[in-house]
């Protein structure tokens, strides 16, 4: 046995019997900051060059990001120059505030005041580690070590704040993370995160962010979610401070802690799109911002061109989203079982008839289109997708409403195709088949003329006459009947070639269009002995569309005797 896990400690959560988070609920979104540009930037293993930077940043304002870390300036001349590009060529719109990281160290600070001048609105975000492992392992330091270093490091921030703030008018804001927030003591974090707060002068009025991180994911959502409930009530100027989260994802629920995290009173949230970041990444703010969507709340983000922005990402990152990933994978709007399938054309047929402001289909839980996402792609067809999802593919994409009682009949007809394929068949692969068994079968009996007239009879009653021709059997003959419509005459007519066997059972119809005009399209059943078998016509008049779709339900019937035969 692989005795491995002796080596792993359980994480020891704090003692908080009497949490509060549990009972409450989100109800407005958070203030986002996306951290894409630098924490998600440094963890590529190419970090982009400015005119990518340029482009995902003009990409995260407009999907509405008002505070965005743009880098780490002092950490690379590369770094450095970008932010002067930013700010010298005017990136930066009205409204939007660009935060910078800077480790609470002297040179880097001061390099860090340089690489921000000219910028209207910036967040000075600076740190040092408080871990409780890393104490012990890196540092070789004590926790007053720790917290002097980050008081000098406030020191230095607020005095170059105030220069600045003099000089060029720069709206400088304070943000301050006890990196590895969650694997430190919380009193220790809580001591540290109070003499910053005395140090910048953070008043109700000039809240500074206090930002925490969770930078390895080491314990279930709800430990992280305890940790930031105890800091909010033991921190001394809990008014002066706003409540930043910032979880990567290492255990893979990084969502999860944030709205827990959220829940236990954080109000702003640093994440990336789709978790890009270090290791596992950080916390996707797609994800939280959608999952805010998803239950009538407005998330402040719009990612209505989901695409584009999936795009955008995988160019500049060179990281592909996997297909499952929430909201925004090429499969997340798919479904290939067949009672999901079922249960989808349901819950959209119910939405069309009962109009209602709230999405009510099963299996989606939020509209595909308000992603900019379609329909068509929702239903794939493979072997083991029921008759359900032909007939919805057929109707949504196409516009063919197939009477339900075609739907196994022409379910069939995939299934097979798809087993003989081996592979899944697309939209137009599923209308080839409908095109091929429905409307272009034409023998034994081909109908070449067709004339119907109706004639008042004189006491009220109008009966229907029908003429025509039909090739069959290198023949032609002319046939004629009368009925009490046109479906009946026919049928009469029908009688003159011996057709006797088969009766009529069912029909639905509606329009359809095709190019400019639009046309009638008419479902026929018909019963031969035990059997039934379904036609289809389509004309610009009706009643000769019922007509054709009797002739096709024949040929399709006789056909398959010949084949047989
Ligand atoms: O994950 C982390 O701790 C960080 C800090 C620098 C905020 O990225
Ligand atoms: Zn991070």
């Amino acid at each position: 046995m692989n005795e491995g896990f002796k080596k792993y400690k359980a994480f020891q959560p704090i003692y908080l019997p009497d949490r509060t988070w549990p009972n409450q609920r989100i109800t407005q979104a958070p203030i986002w900051c996306s951290v894409d540009l630098r924490d998600g930037n440094q963890a590529l293993v190419n970090p982009m060059n400015l005119e990518q930077k340029l482009l995902f940043f003009r990409m995260l304002t407009k999907i509405g990001f008002r505070e965005i870390e743009v880098g780490f300036p002092a950490s690379s001349e590369t770094e450095y120059e970008i932010l002067r590009a930013l700010i010298e060529e005017g990136e930066i719109p009205e409204g939007v505030t660009i935060q910078v990281l800077v480790q609470a160290r002297e040179h880097l600070i001061r390099k860090t005041f340089e690489a921000i001048r000219g910028a209207k609105n910036v967040i000075v975000h600076f740190y040092n580690s408080t871990s409780t492992l890393q104490r012990k392992v890196v540092f070789e330091a004590s926790m007053e070590e720790i917290v002097a270093i980050a008081v000098e490091g406030a020191r230095l921030i607020r005095q170059l704040t105030e220069e600045e703030r003099k000089k060029y008018g720069t709206n400088i804001r304070y943000e301050y993370s006890p990196e590895s927030f969650s694997g430190t003591e919380m009193e220790n974090a809580v001591l540290i995160c109070d003499r910053v707060l005395e140090e910048l002068g953070a008043t109700p009025k000039e809240q500074v962010i206090l930002n925490l991180p969770n930078t390895v994911e080491l314990a279930t959502p709800n430990v992280y979610a305890d940790q930031v409930e105890y800091f909010c009530r033991h921190l001394r100027y809990r008014d002066s401070a706003l409540i930043s989260l910032h979880p990567h994802n290492d255990r893979g629920t990084a969502t999860a802690a944030t709205e827990l995290g959220l829940m236990a009173g954080a109000a702003r949230v640093e994440g990336t799109l789709f978790g890009n970041g270090e290791r596992t990444g950080n916390a996707d703010l797609m994800n939280l911002a959608m999952n805010l969507y998803s239950q009538g709340i407005d998330p402040k983000l719009d990612f209505s061109n989901m695409n584009h922005i999936r795009r955008v990402y995988e160019e500049s990152t060179q990281i592909k989203v996997s297909p499952r990933h929430p909201y925004a994978g090429e499969l997340v709007f798919t479904a290939f079982s067949g009672s999901h399938q079922d249960a989808i054309n349901k819950g959209v047929r119910y939405m069309a008839k009962h109009p209602s402001p709230y999405w009510e289909v099963p299996y989606l839980p939020i509209d595909p289109a308000d992603l900019g996402r379609q329909y068509e792609p929702i239903i794939r067809i493979n072997s083991q997708s029921g008759k359900g999802g032909a007939a919805f593919v057929m109707q949504q994409t196409f516009g063919y409403t197939l009477p339900k009682a075609m739907h196994g009949e022409f379910g069939a007809l995939v299934k097979k195709a798809c087993d003989a394929a081996g592979r899944e068949l697309s939209a137009a692969e599923v209308f080839d088949i409908f095109k091929k068994e429905y409307l272009t079968v034409s023998s034994p009996y081909h109908l070449l003329t067709y004339k119907i007239f109706a004639k008042d009879e004189g006491s009220g009653e109008v009966t229907v006459d029908f003429e025509g021709s039909v090739r069959y059997d290198h023949c032609t003959r002319q046939i004629s009947g009368k009925g009490n419509g046109p479906i009946d005459a026919f049928f009469h007519a029908l009688n003159t070639l011996g057709l006797t066997q088969y009766q009529f059972v069912s029909y639905s119809e509606h329009a359809v269009s095709s190019g400019a005009d639009s046309k009638a399209v008419s479902y026929i059943q018909l019963r031969r002995g035990q059997e039934t078998v379904f036609g289809v016509g389509i004309d610009s008049n009706i009643s000769i569309a019922s007509i054709k779709g009797i002739i096709c339900a024949i040929n399709r019937k006789e056909g398959q005797k010949q084949k047989a035969i």
